[in-house]
């Protein structure tokens, strides 16, 4: 069964497309909308959104594959996403990522089975300042060693 926008997220849908010239400009907030909607961008809402917004699905798939900030399967609660870029790898953050994952005891792109926890990788968060750093939802947490990890996850559980 393909997927449905609540009435709420359609007024929003409707709200968006009003601020473009043309429908498929507004693809990225859409999707947004479309994962908060779903907590994540699955094959069939690209097909959705592609319809909604009068262009192909391969034209959705190009931009949620394009951009990790779209979840192509179900995450968890707290969604981490560690810095794999240059300066949180030269800082420690290569083993920052090994000590989380055994500490929540998945591997990489995994979800743990209470579905708290989701672990992933990302280019520069834009952060390099904090290096290590990471991101939990929306959350930035930086200059990170083992020991903030162990709080950050403890206030998290
Ligand atoms: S390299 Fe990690 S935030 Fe830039």
């Amino acid at each position: 069964m393909s997927p449905e926008f609540s009435d709420k997220v359609k007024k929003q849908v409707q709200d968006i497309l009003a601020h473009y010239p043309e429908k498929k400009a507004a693809l990225l907030p859409v999707l947004h909308v479309a994962q908060q909607e779903f907590g994540f961008i699955g094959e069939d809402t690209e097909r959705m959104v592609a319809a909604l917004l009068d262009i192909k699905p391969v034209q959705v798939r190009e931009v949620v594959t394009f951009y990790t900030m779209y979840n192509r399967k179900p995450v968890g609660k707290y969604h981490i996403q560690v810095c794999s870029n240059l300066s949180c790898s030269l800082l420690g953050g290569a083993g920052l990522l090994d000590f989380l994952l055994k500490k929540l005891n998945i591997g990489l792109g995994e979800t743990t089975k209470d579905k708290k926890f989701t672990i992933s990788t990302v280019e520069c968060l834009g952060a390099c300042e904090q290096a290590p750093c990471m991101m939990v939802n929306f959350d930035y947490y930086g200059d990170l060693d083992e020991e903030k990890i162990d709080k950050i996850l403890d206030n998290l559980k």
